[in-house]
């Protein structure tokens, strides 16, 4: 079943259509975004070697002209030198102001062709055609887009709206397993953070959604889109519900940051984590109850992810580096840490000024040192 979620930002509106088969239909899902009948489509090689020619051949079929640009997979493309690549080759391309760009692939590629639209000759269009189970229900919507940094990740970055986001759940059947985990950790970070009845329904359906059955995987994929385009439409550029979004992120980027941005801890792996440690410090607090806690926990494990700083490495995280990493933060201010935490399953708020003395006892009981 096709459906579809409207993205209200007034002239900046878009629509996310979410069903199997959309890429084949991408032709005459797309025409009305490429009004010149031509685009560029940015892929990595991954992407490009299981579904760039069908979706260019699908493009063609319905009139549009699209020329293909390959990029090697992986964060490491997300940087300076990534965009420099891109734009140079956009460039030669000689696209315009009035032309659109493409991004076919996973957050990775749709947060680096979002900045380089961005801008390209101070903004160009860009299509959004997801390809992971994560850039369906969060990247490709909302309009954030960036680059990494040796300081850190999406430090450099800008709020870029898609013209139109097309999600095809059938191109998540050559995705590996642990990529849909990851995909799977924004699902229910949705659930934790305002959706009790959604969470309820993950509990039962965590299995079915990761095995691709379609009417679950369909379900969750359009509830979480759903749930981040109210959120955005009412807080587009971050000022508050928005970081309601960044549920379990500051634990997960501390953890991604000790670890190293090599492949070993995966972003939706981090976050799997990050809230897992979220929920059980709203315990520790006595925000929310320990059986909510565990509940989190015991949902996140349930899909194969890791909720212990121990099922990530056998070494001790240092209390001390985590806690300045979380300092840093892009939503810290002043060096004073924010977090979200939660008052129940469905019910996340942001708290600001964190006491780093409580965080620290909390971390070291959760076997830092
Ligand atoms: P990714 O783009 O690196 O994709 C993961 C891997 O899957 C890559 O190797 C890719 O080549 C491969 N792949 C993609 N689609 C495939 C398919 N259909 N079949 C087989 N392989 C496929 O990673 P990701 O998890 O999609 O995105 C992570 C990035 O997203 C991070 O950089 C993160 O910062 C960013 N992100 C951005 C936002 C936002 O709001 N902009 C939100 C969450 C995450
Ligand atoms: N992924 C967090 C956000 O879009 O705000």
């Amino acid at each position: 079943m096709r459906r579809v979620v409207d993205v209200g930002l007034g002239p900046r509106s878009y629509q996310v259509a979410i069903g199997p088969g959309l890429i084949d239909r991408a032709g005459e899902e797309l025409a009305a975004a490429y009004p010149r009948r031509r685009t560029a489509v940015v892929t990595d090689a991954h992407v490009a070697a299981l579904h760039g020619e069908r979706f260019i051949g699908a493009l063609k079929a319905g009139g549009i002209d699209a020329s293909l640009i390959v990029l090697p997979p992986g964060e490491e493309t997300k940087s300076f030198e990534g965009l420099a690549d891109l734009s140079d080759r956009l460039l030669a391309l000689a696209l315009d102001r009035g032309d659109v760009i493409t991004a076919l692939g996973g957050g990775v590629i749709g947060d680096l062709t979002g900045f380089a639209a961005a801008i390209y000759k101070r903004g160009i269009d860009f299509v959004q055609v997801p390809t992971t189970l994560l850039a369906q229900v969060d990247s490709s919507v909302g309009g954030k887009t960036a680059i990494d940094t040796p300081r850190g990740k999406n430090l450099i970055g800008a709020f870029h709206q898609p013209l139109r986001v097309l999600a095809d759940l059938e191109v998540l059947q050559t995705l590996p397993a642990r990529e849909l985990r990851c995909g799977y950790a924004e699902i229910v970070k949705y659930g934790l953070l305002g959706d009790f009845g959604f969470f309820e329904r993950l509990e039962r359906e965590a299995g079915a959604v990761l095995a691709l059955e379609p009417e679950a995987l369909s379900h969750a994929v359009h509830r979480s889109v759903q749930m981040k385009a109210e959120i955005v439409a009412e807080d587009e550029t971050e000022q508050g519900r928005r970081a309601l979004l960044n549920l379990g992120h500051t634990f997960g980027h501390a953890l991604e940051a000790e670890t190293g941005f090599d492949g070993a801890l995966l972003h939706g792996e981090a976050v799997g984590a990050g809230m897992a440690l979220a929920f059980r410090f709203s315990a520790a607090l006595g925000l929310c109850s320990g059986q909510d806690a565990a509940r989190a926990t015991a949902a996140i494990a349930a899909a194969g992810l890791p909720t212990r700083m121990a099922d990530i490495r056998p070494e001790p995280f240092s209390a001390t580096r985590l806690i300045a990493h979380m300092g840093q933060d892009k939503k810290a201010e002043g060096g004073r840490i924010t977090l979200v935490l939660a008052r129940a399953i469905g019910d996340a708020f942001v708290a600001k000024n964190v006491e780093p003395d409580k965080l620290r006892r909390f971390l070291i009981q959760e076997d830092a040192v």
